[in-house]
């Protein structure tokens, strides 16, 4: 099949690409909503046009949609304010919380206190998805509009991080090395579809 691409709408495209680039990793990005003191100050959300660019320093790129949700996203805003965030990588376990956390609520609310989400508090001045095997301590430092409408990649660099016991451990070289088994991400296949590591090949 050749698939006509001319004339397509943005949520068209979006509904097309987001099946067919999979699976994808998700952004679990926890931001500051600038609410000095109380319950409603970390803003949570999953974002899976994302992936890890540059090793040195590490960094990864996630973007963020605005123009599809005809406003400037609780994320985008709260990292323009304070880059320093902290971006998890969900287990399958946590699919519920993370698609829970997906939910458009207004500006100044907390998906971490609607939906109950635990965190904890580590060595970064923003807490950690308590069960995230895997989170990272995140500086936004660039901004970049892309396309012919408001989305925008947000290039950060790593500068924490965080691997549960059981998921990371030292090898005989020093390296870290990751239990993929007992990290179980989870991964977006599209249209609301997820996916987990159902067998681990090497060629
Ligand atoms: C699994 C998943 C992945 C998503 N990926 C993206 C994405 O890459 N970019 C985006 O703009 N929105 C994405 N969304 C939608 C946002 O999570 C949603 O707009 C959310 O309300 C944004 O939160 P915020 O307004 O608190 O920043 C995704 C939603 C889900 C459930």
């Amino acid at each position: 099949m050749d698939v006509q691409l001319q004339g397509l709408s943005e949520s068209d495209a979006y509904s097309l690409f987001s099946q067919i680039i999979i699976p994808r990793p998700i952004a679990w990005v926890l931001s500051d909503n600038g609410v000095e003191h109380g319950d409603e100050r970390w803003n949570l959300g999953p974002f899976s046009y994302f992936n890890g660019i540059t090793s040195d320093p590490p960094m990864i790129m996630f973007s963020i949609g605005d123009s599809m949700a005809e406003k400037v996203k609780d994320t985008h805003r709260n990292l323009k304010n304070n880059p320093e965030c902290v971006i998890s990588l969900a287990c399958v376990d946590q699919a519920k919380d993370m698609q829970n956390s997906a939910e458009d609520l207004p500006a100044g609310e907390s998906e971490v206190k609607k939906f109950n989400i635990a965190l904890s508090d580590w060595n970064w001045p923003v807490p950690r998805v308590t069960d995230a095997p895997v989170s990272m301590g995140c500086i936004a430092s660039q901004f970049t509009r892309v396309g012919n409408t408001e989305q925008i990649l947000v290039f950060a660099e790593i500068t924490r991080l965080w691997v549960r016991d059981d998921v990371g451990a030292l090898d005989s070289k020093g390296q870290l090395r990751i239990d993929v088994e007992a990290f179980d991400p989870l991964a977006r296949v599209g249209k609301g579809a997820y996916a987990k590591l159902s067998e681990v090949f090497r060629v």
